[in-house]
């Protein structure tokens, strides 16, 4: 800290300060008033006008309104979110998935799970000022096989939707790397040696694991949930350490479990069970955000709108619900899953 000498204060002082071998402003922050008159042999008044010249000689951050700091935000977040590729889930998620940390998908089957993901996998692809990261995708798979097909159908309508790939001529297939773990030693495997390799690459800005329960579920058994939740915690740093390392987000498919309930109430989205994510508390307490997705048992007609492909036939309505975010109120959001992709679902007097 600067030497008391730039101190704006009677020379008499400086030399007192001098004189006790307090040369420094910490040293005398350090001390309090009484001790500095007893050290120095000044008065209470001079040691009072020192404190003031010493307090004003430090530097002070700018003072910033409440509406400064709220715009920064909204421009910092900008590059900072992935978005998934359709307006009113982004604005559920206030732009998209967080880029550092875990963001997990849970929810039961055919609730939508892989759906999301797979078009997380095209929009990372987009440039930052639309939402993506530029750059490619892992996608550890570790049920069935990859949906490949699938992923060609949303190519089409996504090139469609943003010309950029369609003129590069590149096609956003050419950016997904596929893996399969077919145990927990696998993906031990894939997520210690052969990602961090890819990683330090830079062309990859998003790791998918669909799903984390799968393999953990069948491994092990009721009796072995210590032992389970020990290698949770281990594969749960490294994902994070991989994200924060390489500034990705890590987006992790979770599966549910039910929860006893008496048949009289229902469910958040009007589901006559209530469900949890699976893997307990040792694996919910390394998820950063946590998202939830559930089928209704209501049937509405997709938006006309230019993410809709051919035809309007009905889809079920679905649910995505924000269980906890660090920087997101719980909250939920409708959605519906046709030929072209994942889509937000507002009533018309809504939008
Ligand atoms: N080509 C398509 N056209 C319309 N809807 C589709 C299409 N492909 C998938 N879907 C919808 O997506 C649902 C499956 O979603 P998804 O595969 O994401 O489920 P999931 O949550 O991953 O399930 P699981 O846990 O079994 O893997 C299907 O029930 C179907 O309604
Ligand atoms: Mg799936």
């Amino acid at each position: 800290m600067n030497n008391v000498e730039r101190l704006d204060v009677h020379p008499r002082i400086i030399a007192a300060l001098k004189k006790v071998r307090l040369t420094s402003q910490a040293s005398i922050l350090r001390m309090s008033a009484a001790d500095l008159e007893r050290t120095t042999k000044l008065s209470l008044f001079d040691v009072s006008i020192l404190l003031r010249a010493v307090s004003h000689s430090l530097p002070c951050p700018t003072v910033k309104t409440a509406l400064s700091l709220y715009n920064s935000a909204g421009k910092a977040s900008k590059g900072q979110r992935l978005s998934l590729g359709c307006h009113i889930l982004d604005d559920c998620l206030r732009g998209g998935i967080l880029r550092q940390g875990i963001t997990e998908i849970a929810g039961e089957s055919s609730s939508g799970k892989t759906q999301i993901c797979l078009q997380l996998c095209l929009t990372v692809q987009l440039p930052e000022e639309k939402g993506g990261f530029g750059g490619g995708a892992v996608y550890i798979s570790t049920e069935d096989v990859f949906p490949s097909k699938r992923l060609h159908q949303l190519m089409q309508s996504f090139v469609k939707n943003h010309t950029i790939t369609s003129t590069a001529k590149i096609s956003p297939s050419d950016h997904i790397f596929i893996e399969h773990a077919a145990d927990v030693d696998d993906l031990r495997n894939i997520i210690t040696h052969r990602l961090p390799v890819l990683l330090k690459r830079g062309i990859i800005k998003l790791v998918i694991i669909d799903s984390i329960a799968a393999l953990f579920r069948v491994e092990y058994s009721f009796g072995e949930t210590s032992k389970r939740a020990k290698v949770l915690r281990s594969f749960g740093a490294q994902l994070h350490k991989l994200s924060h390392q390489h500034e990705i987000p890590v987006v992790c498919v979770n599966q549910v479990s039910d929860v006893i309930q008496p048949e009289t109430d229902r469910g958040f989205c009007g589901n006559r069970k209530d469900v949890v994510p699976a893997l307990g508390l040792a694996w919910s307490s390394m998820v950063t955000t946590r998202m939830m997705l559930s089928r209704t048992e209501q049937v509405i007609q997709p938006h006309n709108d230019a993410s809709t492909t051919k035809g309007t036939s009905s889809v079920i309505k679905r649910c995505l619900r924000i269980v906890y975010a660090p920087h997101l109120p719980s909250s939920t959001c409708f959605f519906y899953v046709n030929e072209a992709g994942v889509c937000g679902y507002q009533k018309n007097s809504e939008k």
